[in-house]
């Protein structure tokens, strides 16, 4: 068959080797793609909001099957515009992708059902939010209610940073429209975890366990960032714990969006933080995590394309999802400044030493050619260097040594991804 991925990052990259492994494909078209993705799919240079050029294309080419995993295109409709066409695709239609693009809805959703997250109020008034600060308990979480990269939500330890962060989102617009209605909510501590689930509307199921890293810095400290790395599967994810979420969290989404008349197809991502009164929901994402993505579907035995399919066709409840049992390590290596400015065009050695080397992958984020046919930077995240292991502390050995293998000019990367994993075994 045909498929025509939407994407062009780290997450795009893992999805088209995942894609890549199924015997069911034959030809595989990335829009727009990156220099990495050109290695194993021909890229098409559509951008991912053109979705007249990107119906078109799929008419033009036959496309079975069209992939989209990005907030922005499902938020804006992709699915739905593919559809209007006849034409087939998996992703989640803009009704229910409004679990990721307004966190008022998501927290409302989650008042309203009784799942367990932390307490909250919503804003559209900068005064009324300042008014409500005055008398709350520090430290507390500002979020923009609407899409920011991540990058929208605001941890303050003193009135006065509550304050700033309320005029920087609500008034300076620092996230744009994103910030024209903001979350309040309760600080919570504890591990976070990353569940992601396939879902048909109706039935889900589960992906193995992850971990993201969201500060710039080792130790966990710097600016938040997109995620500098990731291991799979979550140690702390316990039964226990599992059984908990199955109980409380994951079948409750499914059937709130349902009766809410927003049926949830895709991949619907959990970001859980396990606290002391037990797992709560800090966000939904309405796509596969990035980079969460670079080391789960590495881990997965089943053929990403009847999972799809039978997300399409509410037929998930009929498949076995299952993963290898072993573990997973992503380093990301980053531009020299991000997540500030940085600089792009530097030319990237080592890629080659990933060429049929069994268990390593280096997928590209930011990369893209030069004139001379190089790989260079182009982004802020550069390439996320994963590798497989028998446990978590092999596959971080093998991820640190893979990472050693690529240079380029202002390479940065965190030294600790994984290092939680010593105090769990
Ligand atoms: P979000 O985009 O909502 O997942 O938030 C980004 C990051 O901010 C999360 O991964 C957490 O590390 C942190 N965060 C978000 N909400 C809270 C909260 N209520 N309490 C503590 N940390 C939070
Ligand atoms: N890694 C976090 C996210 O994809 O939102």
């Amino acid at each position: 068959m045909k498929v025509l991925l939407v994407g062009g990052g780290g997450r795009e990259h893992a999805i088209a080797d995942a894609l890549r492994r199924s015997p069911q494909v034959d030809t595989l078209y990335c829009a727009p793609g990156n220099a990495g993705i050109a290695r194993i799919a021909e890229c098409v240079p559509i951008g991912t909001m053109d979705f007249k050029a990107l119906t078109d294309f799929a008419k033009e080419k036959e496309i079975d099957l069209t992939v989209c995993s990005m907030d922005d295109p499902l938020c804006a409709g992709i699915v739905d515009a593919f559809e209007a066409e006849g034409l087939r695709i998996f992703g989640t239609p803009a009704n229910a992708a409004i679990i990721e693009g307004s966190k008022a809805f998501s927290k409302d959703l989650m008042k309203k059902y009784g799942i367990p997250t932390a307490a909250y109020e919503v804003f559209e008034d900068p005064e009324k939010a300042l008014a409500y600060l005055e008398s709350a308990a520090m430290p507390i979480v500002l979020k923009a209610s609407g899409l920011a990269l991540g990058k929208g939500v605001l941890i303050c330890n003193t009135l006065e940073e509550a304050k700033e962060g309320v005029k920087e989102l609500m008034t300076d617009r620092k996230f744009g429209d994103a910030g024209s209605r903001i979350v309040i909510e309760e600080f919570m501590t504890g591990r976070e975890v990353s569940v992601l689930a396939f879902a048909d509307g109706k039935h889900y199921k589960l992906m193995s366990s992850s971990q993201d890293h969201k500060r710039a810095g080792d130790g966990d400290t710097g600016l938040n960032t997109g995620g500098m790395g990731t291991f799979s599967p979550s140690p702390f994810y316990t039964d226990e714990i599992d059984a908990y979420c199955r109980e409380n969290i994951y079948q409750r989404t499914m059937d709130a969006m349902a009766k809410e008349g927003r049926p949830f197809r895709g991949v619907l991502y959990f970001g859980l933080m396990l606290t002391a009164d037990g797992p709560k929901v800090l966000e939904y994402n309405t796509r596969f995590g990035d980079p969460e993505t670079q080391v789960v579907l590495p881990r997965m035995r089943s053929d990403i394309i009847d999972v799809m399919q039978a997300c399409i066709d509410g037929t998930l409840d009929q498949i076995d999802l299952e993963f290898e049992d072993n573990a997973a390590v992503c380093v990301v290596i980053a531009s020299g400044g991000y997540p500030g400015s940085y600089e792009k065009g530097k030319v990237i050695t080592g890629l080659d030493a990933f060429e049929g080397r069994e268990g390593y992958y280096c997928f590209h984020a930011g990369t893209a050619f030069d004139k001379d046919g190089n790989t260079v930077t182009s982004g802020g995240r550069v390439l996320g260097v994963t590798a497989l292991g028998k446990t978590l502390k092999e596959a971080r050995a093998n991820a640190y040594n893979a990472a050693g293998w690529i240079r380029f000019e202002g390479q940065y990367m965190r030294h600790d991804i994984g290092k939680a994993i010593d105090s769990a075994q």
